[in-house]
């Protein structure tokens, strides 16, 4: 992992080192602790922030280098804006804001976890340790002469809380699912010449080591499934397609019924015989992203003990043109026994997940069934990169993801399903075709998925726009987003877990 920063809590009492970074909000004043480490020097950040109309704004900050009388080399006050109105994602951003500031030099840095009113709580400081990984993270490791802009931040990070046992205890789950979330990421950023099916579906297996059982079908393995959508996607590739699943038994009873989670894992999309225009096509190497948002889902789920059953299934291929590569006009007969007409070879994500939705449906029987999906450009005409889709047969489904997406910033908006768009994927020649117009392309592309999930409640989320090459932001600056891993792990500790 790309990820050199380290995280530590020490007692309010701790004698600061290196950088220190204090809070304020927007009445300038500071907490009890924070106070007592300032010492007399308050005057002097008054002025100072007089003079550079400091006013604790949220994401702004005054920095004073080599304060006089402080055994420190630096110190930022930070604005946290209102504070009376901060919620769990906004104190992820001033975790990741407070490090942006950070150079790579800065080698030690104490954070005092405390506003004007007193001590944070400890979810609050988890969070805020949560920001700090997640902004640190950097995708530098193809550059061999890294520039400093390039360079990892390196510090040691110490949070001076109040009860740092509270601290630890808080941030010990929230630090596992970090860690997923720069997995997915990590996942989404490798290059296609490195991550194909089969070195995806490795890295996958690397979860064995935490307890989740691996199970990889290779070609023959999804021959004999008659995964036959998948497959015909994969068939114009050099490198084989494969699908993991991924098995987490943390509930009680292991009978107890799975959540599922699909991801779509294109790991190259070129368009195959519809092949896509050179412009950009280079960001189809993230066309995995559901995959990779997936695998990170089930290293958090795994790594906190998460108390649920869980299954991740991911489809991985590649998308190539060649003489074996399937054509506009062929029929794909899929694993459910339902026939597909291609259209057009660039709508494979929708065939890929139609076998593994099917699959999973059926061997799994879950209690629902989400699938995530680079599915569509058109969901990024809809939604741009600050949503992703939902797509869904179930509102109670719907609405914990939209709650979930609100709690943890990774937002999502529901789209609509319906069977006047349903007709428009019929087909002349098979039960159904893989592409219809431009209009509601989106939706169309839902409909298709739909139509391989049973009565399971399901959920589609098209991340076209969120899972990759979204603008960087306060806690991300890297092209992957791992996007989906926060949302789906809170969804799963509100709704679905037996509590502790
Ligand atoms: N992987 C693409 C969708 C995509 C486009 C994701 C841009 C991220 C950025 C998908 O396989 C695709 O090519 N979809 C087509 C479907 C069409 C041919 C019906 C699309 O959206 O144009
Ligand atoms: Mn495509
Ligand atoms: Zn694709």
């Amino acid at each position: 992992m790309t990820d050199a920063v380290k995280v530590g809590f020490v007692p309010f009492s701790a004698q600061p080192r290196g950088v220190l970074v204090v809070f304020t909000d927007e009445t300038l004043r500071f907490g009890p602790a924070t106070r007592k480490v300032l010492g007399g020097y308050e005057d002097t950040i008054k002025r100072a922030a007089a003079t550079a109309q400091f006013k604790g704004k949220s994401g702004s900050a005054l920095d004073i280098l080599a304060p006089a009388g402080l055994k420190i080399g630096r110190l930022i006050v930070a604005g946290t804006g209102k504070a009376g109105s901060l919620k769990e994602e906004d104190y992820i951003k001033i975790g990741g804001t407070s490090v942006a500031r950070l150079k790579a030099g800065n080698e030690a840095v104490t954070m005092i976890a405390e506003l004007p009113g007193g001590p944070l709580k400890p979810d609050q400081v988890a969070a805020i340790a949560a920001g700090i990984r997640l902004r640190a993270y950097k995708f530098n490791r193809y550059k061999t002469k890294a520039k400093d802009e390039d360079a990892a931040l390196k510090a040691q990070i110490s949070i001076a809380v109040a009860d740092v046992a509270a601290a630890k205890k808080a941030f010990s789950p929230t630090n596992n699912v970090v860690d997923g979330v720069l997995i997915a990421r990590e996942l989404v950023n490798e290059p296609p010449n490195v991550l194909y099916p089969v070195e995806f579906a490795r890295r996958a297996a690397l979860l064995r080591k935490l307890g989740v059982q691996v199970e990889i079908f290779d070609v023959a393995a999804m021959k004999k499934l008659k995964m036959g959508a998948l497959l015909g996607v994969s068939q114009g590739s050099a490198h084989d397609g494969r699908m993991v699943v991924m098995r987490w038994n943390g509930a009680a009873s292991k009978t107890d019924k799975p959540v599922a989670f699909v991801g779509k894992g294109v790991c190259f999309d070129t368009g195959g015989i519809s092949i896509k225009p050179a412009g950009s096509m280079e960001d189809m190497k993230g066309d995995m992203a559901g995959a990779a948002c997936v695998v990170g889902l089930m290293h958090a789920l795994a790594a906190r003990k998460a108390k649920v059953n869980a299954v991740g299934a991911i489809g991985l291929v590649e998308n190539m043109p060649d003489g074996n590569a399937q054509r506009p006009g062929d029929i794909v007969t899929t694993m459910s026994g339902q026939t597909i007409e291609i259209i057009n070879t660039d709508a494979e994500g929708r065939l890929v997940l139609a076998d593994v939705l099917w699959y999973t449906a059926q061997k799994y029987n879950p209690k629902f069934m989400i699938d995530l999906a680079t599915l569509t450009g058109a969901i990024m005409v809809a939604l741009g990169t600050e949503y992703a889709g939902l797509f869904s047969n179930n509102d109670q489904l719907s609405e914990r993801l939209t709650k979930a997406g609100q709690a943890t910033g990774e937002r999502v908006w529901r789209m609509p399903l319906g069977p006047e768009y349903d007709k428009q994927i019929d087909s002349k020649f098979a039960d159904m075709k893989n592409a219809a117009g431009r209009n509601g392309g989106s939706i169309t592309a839902a409909q298709l998925l739909q139509r391989f999930v049973g009565d399971t409640p399901w959920a589609h989320l098209d991340i076209a726009g969120t899972g990759m090459g979204a603008p960087a932001s306060d806690i991300n600056t890297s092209w992957g987003s791992g996007y989906g891993v926060r949302l789906l792990d809170q969804l799963v500790a509100d709704y679905y877990e037996a509590k502790r």
